[in-house]
């Protein structure tokens, strides 16, 4: 399957790269398999997430479906960002070969790290509000990790 479009053009012109310097949430995540890193930066106001930006150590489509998560969330609530699926960021590019897949799966796991840093900062146990991923493992261990 090749890459849609979009994916290329997230790859080729990602949206929001870079810090936030004040950032009131940061994730980090990985995937043992790959060694890609994702590394996620939220500014909230209220229940806002008012800016989002990533830095990316990995391959394209780790890239793309960064650079759409940080879409799909900046202007949203906190509760709408807390939905965001790996499949929504997939769709949301048209799709992603299926040996692709994990890398989505880092993209909403970086989401849910970010707002966990969010709550835990404000003393709140982020593991009442954010619960399981929405992935399964066979979904976060892709086992074959070719670019
Ligand atoms: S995140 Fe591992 S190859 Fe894309």
């Amino acid at each position: 399957m090749a890459y849609s479009e979009k994916v290329m053009d997230h790859f080729a012109n990602p949206r929001n790269v870079g810090e936030i310097p004040d950032a009131d949430g940061i994730g980090e995540v990985g995937n043992s398999r790959c060694g890609d890193i994702m590394k996620m930066y939220l500014k909230i106001d209220g229940d806002t997430i008012t800016d989002a930006k990533f830095k990316t150590f990995g391959c394209g489509a780790a890239i793309a479906t960064s650079s759409m998560a940080t879409e799909l969330v900046k202007g949203k609530s906190i509760d709408n960002a807390l939905k965001l699926t790996n499949k929504a960021v997939m769709e949301a590019l048209d799709g992603l070969p299926p040996v692709k897949v994990h890398c989505s799966v880092l993209a909403e796991e970086a989401i849910k790290a970010a707002l966990s840093d969010y709550y835990e900062r404000k003393g709140i146990d982020p593991k009442v509000i954010i619960g399981a991923p929405s992935t399964s493992e066979d979904e976060r261990e892709e086992p074959t990790c070719g670019e």
